[in-house]
């Protein structure tokens, strides 16, 4: 059986006084859940988080990451520097930043590499526009960024990699996959990696779904049969209505 995985993408949200007002709020909620909970959150928050979450099961990531180590890139963040404070999970390839970011399938792939290097845990979105969708072409797309994210990749660290399927035209919109057709992307992504990796590591694989996830749609998501919990955003920003996500079964 995999783990339900419920991770809040902040986006570029929260102050550190917020951030800290939150985690008050959200850890006496969550305290139970059987779901690994993670709050992914904007770097000037992760010093303030990882502090504030020490003691409780609420675990800290970053929204991206560069694939270098360090050097002149300016502005850039390396997977080694969020390491070093503690961090332990990464978004890497939203749809956000591939689209006002330029970050490729090669990118990605870069990143992803590089955040095992460092014992991050990598969340890897993948996702297909609306176009894409009403073309046909919706495996097509995520399975594809799927092979070529993972490229190169030993089994082990498929296994310990977090897929987040996230259709785009379900950011943000209030528009939701229905569950059955979640499933059904997240089941093509699962055979996907089949095909290359074999079931086994396949079925270990934790996928989540993600676009306009709330508490009140949570439950028949989660509840499907390949679909791992949710990457959050929206939803995420107040701690009663995340811990009604994470406790979706309740
Ligand atoms: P949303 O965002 O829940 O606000 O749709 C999800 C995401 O972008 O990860």
């Amino acid at each position: 059986m995999r783990k339900k995985v419920i991770a809040g993408n902040w986006k570029m949200n929260m102050l550190p006084d917020e951030t800290i007002r939150y985690i008050e709020e959200l850890t006496p909620l969550v305290k139970d859940s059987k779901a690994e909970v993670i709050l992914c959150v904007p770097y000037t928050d992760l010093f303030y988080a990882l502090l504030n979450v020490q003691g409780t099961n609420i675990k800290i990531g970053a929204q991206n990451m560069h694939f270098e180590e360090k050097g002149a890139y300016t502005g850039e963040i390396s997977g080694k520097m969020l390491k070093s404070i503690g961090v332990e999970y990464v978004i890497i390839g939203h749809s956000e930043r591939r689209e006002y970011f330029a970050e490729t399938n090669e990118t990605v792939n870069k990143k992803i590499k590089s955040a095992f290097s460092y014992g991050l845990k990598p969340i890897v979105c993948v996702g297909e526009k609306l176009e894409e969708r009403e073309a046909g072409k919706t495996v097509e797309i995520i399975t594809n960024q799927t092979e070529k994210a993972l490229e190169g990749l030993s089994n082990e660290q498929v296994e310990n990699v977090i897929i987040a399927y996230e259709p785009i035209w379900a950011i943000g919109t209030g528009k939701t996959a229905t569950s059955d057709d979640a499933n059904d992307s997240v089941k093509s992504i699962r055979t996907k990696i089949a095909e290359i990796y074999g079931k086994e590591t396949a079925e270990k694989v934790i996928i989540q779904y993600g676009g306009s996830v709330k508490s009140s749609n949570a439950k028949e998501l989660f509840s499907t049969s390949d679909i791992d919990g949710g990457l959050v955003g929206g939803a995420s920003l107040k701690p009663d209505e995340f811990s009604k996500i994470v406790n979706y079964d309740e």
